[in-house]
């Protein structure tokens, strides 16, 4: 064996622990694309034990072969995409170059690095999806608009019964559109400010006791009275009024929404002393409304901006599907907790959870 100076060894362990220090996989493969060197990310993630053995053992990935063979034959360096999916789905991104020859004329190695993207690839679909989501939702109401437009221009100019029945309609149209934009900035709003707790400190009581004024005329309107539980005596919360405002108008719009016919709403205010996964005291608001409830395949997705259970009933309704995502990140903003149980066929409760002052 061949021996080493103790500078040279003390220089090459130093590499070993700045090469393991490192969260990036990284491997080194011979010229005949044998592993010869990875750091302690790569063993844990591919589960490298051995070397001396065939890259396409312990990556059996089409591309990232090609990207090994490729570099190790001359070509220049290049990045491939890699998804793996054992112990959970994530996907890498695979710089594959060579290492220069110690001596001219010798072999030459391959470095592959491979970085975890998996996050900015989530971010990235979600963002995609949010924009064509947006999209669509504003496609509908302008095709609609532009259609009776046309008719108005055209054969129904001069048919006055037609003329209010169209407009009416378009008014309809315009209106749901501003609210789609109100409530998309308000979401912005709110998600720009998530990481910043509020600071204002508010009783609970009456705030609850205005928005149920604020909805009672619309409840009645279908029959749905809204009752007011509150115990008699509840901490204060750290929270902002307007957004807690809308968290509970959301939440009680959802519940006449979707509540049946001649059947109450309630709202109960009570201490909660084991707040959900934080533990500490608060204040518990549930939402409870009677009515077709959601299956539970929904419930996990409800937050999700745009889900809608039923699309083509809530849009009858006016609704964007944004309300609950609102609510959501609001309720995070305020480091409180969300939920959301359902028995179809029979009610659906929203509980928000709220830290005490
Ligand atoms: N109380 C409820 N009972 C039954 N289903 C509900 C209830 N609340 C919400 N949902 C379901 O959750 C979906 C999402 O609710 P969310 O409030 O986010 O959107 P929306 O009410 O459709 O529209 P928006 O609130 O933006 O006007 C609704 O479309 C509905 O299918
Ligand atoms: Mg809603």
């Amino acid at each position: 064996m061949k021996k080493r100076s103790p500078r040279k060894a003390g220089k090459l362990a130093l590499q070993a622990h700045i090469l393991d220090g490192l969260r990036d996989s990284v491997i080194l493969v011979n010229e005949k694309r044998e592993v010869v060197g990875y750091n302690r990310a790569a063993r844990e993630l591919l589960h490298l034990n051995i070397k001396g053995l065939d890259l396409a053992l312990s990556l059996p990935h089409q591309r990232v072969i090609e990207a090994a063979d490729d570099v190790l034959g001359g070509k220049p360096p290049r990045t491939v995409e890699v998804s793996l999916s054992n112990p959970i789905a994530r996907t890498f991104e695979l710089h594959a170059s060579v290492l220069p020859a110690k001596v001219p004329g010798k072999a030459v190695w391959a470095l592959l690095v491979m970085h975890d993207v998996t996050e900015s690839k989530t971010a990235e679909k979600i963002r995609a999806d949010f924009v064509a989501n947006i999209s669509h939702e504003l496609r509908s109401p302008l095709t609609s608009l532009c259609g009776f437009i046309e008719t108005l221009k055209g054969v129904g100019r001069d048919d006055a019964g037609s003329r209010d029945w169209f407009l009416g309609i378009m008014e309809a149209e315009a209106k749901r559109m501003t609210r789609l934009v109100d409530d998309l900035l308000s979401l912005s709003r709110v998600e720009a400010m998530e990481h910043i707790r509020p600071d204002d400190t508010l009783a609970i009581k009456h705030l609850l006791r205005e928005v149920v004024e604020t909805v009672s005329a619309r409840g009645r309107r279908k029959g749905i009275e809204v009752e007011l539980d509150c115990a008699g005596s509840l901490p204060a919360v750290v929270g902002d009024r307007d957004e807690l405002n809308e968290v509970f108008h959301n939440l009680l719009d959802n519940a006449i929404k979707y509540g049946r016919e001649k059947t109450p709403a309630r709202v109960t205010a009570r201490v909660s002393e084991d707040f959900p996964g934080l533990g500490g005291e608060g204040v518990s608001v549930a939402v409870e409304n009677t009515g077709d409830g959601i299956e539970p395949k929904h419930i996990p997705r409800l937050t999700e901006r745009f889900y809608r259970v039923d699309k083509g009933r809530s849009r009858e309704m006016g609704g964007t599907g944004l309300g609950l995502a609102i609510v959501k990140h609001i309720v995070n903003r305020h480091r409180g907790h969300l939920a959301i149980t359902s028995t179809p066929g029979e009610k659906t409760v929203f509980t928000v959870f709220l830290p005490s002052a």
